[in-house]
């Protein structure tokens, strides 16, 4: 049987990656693709970012592949106005995501897009573990006449088991390099964003960045990941077709590795879009002059060489 692969292109810039990103998936591979209204365009259609219906197809589905979601459209001071970032918010918990990896490896045909020095980033091997669905995102928060509370409760089971992720990751990764495993505990006041934000530098754009986010398989033994890039809507440039896509596609990559464990279709991407880099490929936000669709042409027409 063909992948069920549940599609959110979201809003700002989502719907213009997302196509092209289907497009190079099938070209590796047959899929069924089932595509739903998420956040401000969901807030639109049916008034809450994530609706039942699309929770649940995202359950049945062996795997989600996310655009992105927000916008000025829907931003308010109103604490009741539904907002973009709940339906991201609610997939994670929903699904029980609770591990986002987010690998930051700068190719060296963009050493010169970082605004660091090529010395400080050539031979970057690092990977971002955030746990994104305990206390700093979903504790106990009130407000009453005389005080308020925003609980950071994490229980000894969540702590274990991200931490058993990372540094499984880390141990594997060890083993192939031969050097000793390096983990980095990081802590934050409140949500997690800003390390991997910050990390796009290395890598030259915040567009070239994919992440993934995993559960444990629960009592059916199933247990659907959400792949998405880490940058947000873009809504500063949507509508232009100017978006770099490339963080998109290797967010498919990711889902084909993770979701469905198809790692040579996995790496087939990857190359493609190492190799359109190295032949000189820049979108806008690397300091080129691509469009979205001249870079996604420039991917595909390399996937089957
Ligand atoms: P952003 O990542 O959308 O944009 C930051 C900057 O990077 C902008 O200048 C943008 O043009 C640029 N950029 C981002 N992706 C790009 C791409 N693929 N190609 C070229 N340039 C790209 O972050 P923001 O401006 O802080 O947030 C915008 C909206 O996105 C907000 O509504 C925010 O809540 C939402 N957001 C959503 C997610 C998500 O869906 N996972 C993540 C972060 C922010
Ligand atoms: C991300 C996003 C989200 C987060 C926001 C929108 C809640 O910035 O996926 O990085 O910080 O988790
Ligand atoms: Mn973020």
């Amino acid at each position: 049987m063909e992948p069920r692969i549940v599609t959110l292109p979201g809003d700002g810039i989502g719907p213009e990656i997302m196509p092209p990103a289907l497009e190079l998936l099938g070209a590796v591979g047959d899929f069924e693709f089932e595509e739903h209204e998420f956040g401000g365009a969901s807030i639109d259609a049916h008034g809450t970012a994530l609706t039942e219906p699309t929770l649940d197809a995202c359950r049945r589905a062996d795997a989600v592949l996310l655009a992105a979601v927000g916008g000025p459209r829907w931003d308010s001071t109103d604490p009741e106005a539904p907002r973009p970032e709940q339906g991201l918010l609610g997939l994670r918990q929903g699904l029980g995501l609770f591990a986002n990896l987010r690998p930051v490896r700068p190719l060296p045909a963009l050493y010169d897009s970082s605004p660091l020095r090529r010395e400080r980033i050539e031979g970057t091997d690092l990977l971002v573990v955030r746990e994104l669905t305990g206390g700093i995102y979903f504790g106990n928060k009130r407000r009453d006449a005389d005080g308020a509370l925003d609980e950071c409760r994490y229980s000894v089971a969540e702590i274990e088991r991200i931490a058993r992720v990372a540094f499984g990751a880390a141990s594997t990764r060890a083993q192939s390099t031969g050097g000793p495993p390096r983990v980095a505990s990081v802590d934050k006041a409140n949500v997690l964003d800003i390390l991997s934000d910050e990390a796009a530098m290395i890598t030259g754009s915040i567009g070239m960045l994919p992440s993934a986010s995993l559960g444990s398989p629960g009592a059916d033994g199933r247990s659907p990941g959400l792949f998405e890039p880490v940058h947000g809507s873009a809504p500063d440039i949507a509508g232009r077709g100017i978006a770099n896509p490339l963080a998109m596609f290797l967010s498919a990559a990711l889902m084909l590795r993770h979701g469905l464990g198809w790692e040579n279709e996995a790496a087939r991407i990857e190359s493609a879009v190492d190799r359109a880099l190295e032949s000189g490929l820049r979108t806008y936000d690397l300091g080129g002059s691509a469009t979205t669709a001249a870079a996604s042409q420039a991917v595909l027409s390399l996937i089957n060489k």
